[in-house]
């Protein structure tokens, strides 16, 4: 969830500099819960909404590579949350997060796979909404399947608008990026995330093995 990935694969995250000021300037404006969605960076204050949509995401078979019991450590939640911010400096740095926690070899191909990604979540106050990754650039690998930008709503949040809007609040950031148009892909099956991209000017390029590919104008 939280993380996204960044290297063959899955999607990237926007630099410091695009993070929509919205996020510190909406959050000392007053009460959290009158606030509009917005960005934030992952943060440790987000924790206990995290956790929460983490056991939703469980009950439907996402993010199994995140422990319930071990992110109930706030250190290790802050942890976590410092290597996908760090996504940007160090590029696949929350995958390698996650090969060190469980020890799996780092298959080398990482290193050259993995590209900077930014990763921000759309929250309302404290509450954790969805999370979108912004990938800064294609290889041939991401032009092949996962492309510039990925997300996901947690599903007690779902059918309220939520990804509409952030894709929409996404786009300004790519374009800072100099990702014009922005390649997103979906299941061929997954109407939700399809209107989704649509909604947002995405136009089919090609369909190939069940899955939908788009261009979409960022500017
Ligand atoms: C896809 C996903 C991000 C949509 O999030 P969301 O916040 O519910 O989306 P929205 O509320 O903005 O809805 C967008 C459109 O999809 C429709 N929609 C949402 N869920 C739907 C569903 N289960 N079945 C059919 N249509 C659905 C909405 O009605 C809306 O259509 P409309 O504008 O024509 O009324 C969310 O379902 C999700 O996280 N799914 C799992 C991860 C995933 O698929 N990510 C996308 C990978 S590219």
């Amino acid at each position: 969830m939280p993380g996204g990935g960044g290297g063959p694969g899955e999607p990237p995250a926007p630099a410091a500099d695009a993070t929509p000021a919205g996020d510190t300037a909406a959050d000392d404006a007053g009460p959290a819960s009158a606030l509009p969605p917005h960005f934030a960076r992952p943060d440790a204050r987000f924790h206990a909404s995290v956790l929460e949509a983490l056991r939703e995401y469980h009950d439907e078979g996402r993010h199994d590579e995140m422990d319930e019991d071990l992110f109930e450590e706030r250190d290790e939640f802050a942890r976590y949350c410092a290597a996908v911010n760090a996504g940007v400096e160090r590029p696949g740095e929350p995958d390698f997060y996650f090969a060190q926690l469980y020890g799996t070899p780092l298959p080398g191909v990482w290193v050259d796979g993995y590209v900077p990604m930014t990763t921000l979540w759309w929250v309302a106050g404290d509450e954790y909404l969805g999370r979108l990754s912004i990938r800064h650039r294609l290889t041939p690998h991401l032009l092949y399947h996962g492309g510039n930008i990925g997300f996901e709503v947690r599903p007690s949040a779902r059918r309220r608008g939520h990804a509409t809007a952030m894709l929409a609040a996404a786009l300004p950031l790519a374009a800072a990026l100099g990702i014009d148009p922005a390649r997103v892909d979906c299941c061929a099956g997954n109407v939700a995330s399809r209107r989704v991209i649509v909604k947002n000017g995405g136009v089919v390029d090609e369909e190939r093995d069940g899955s939908l590919f788009f261009w979409m104008p960022t500017t």
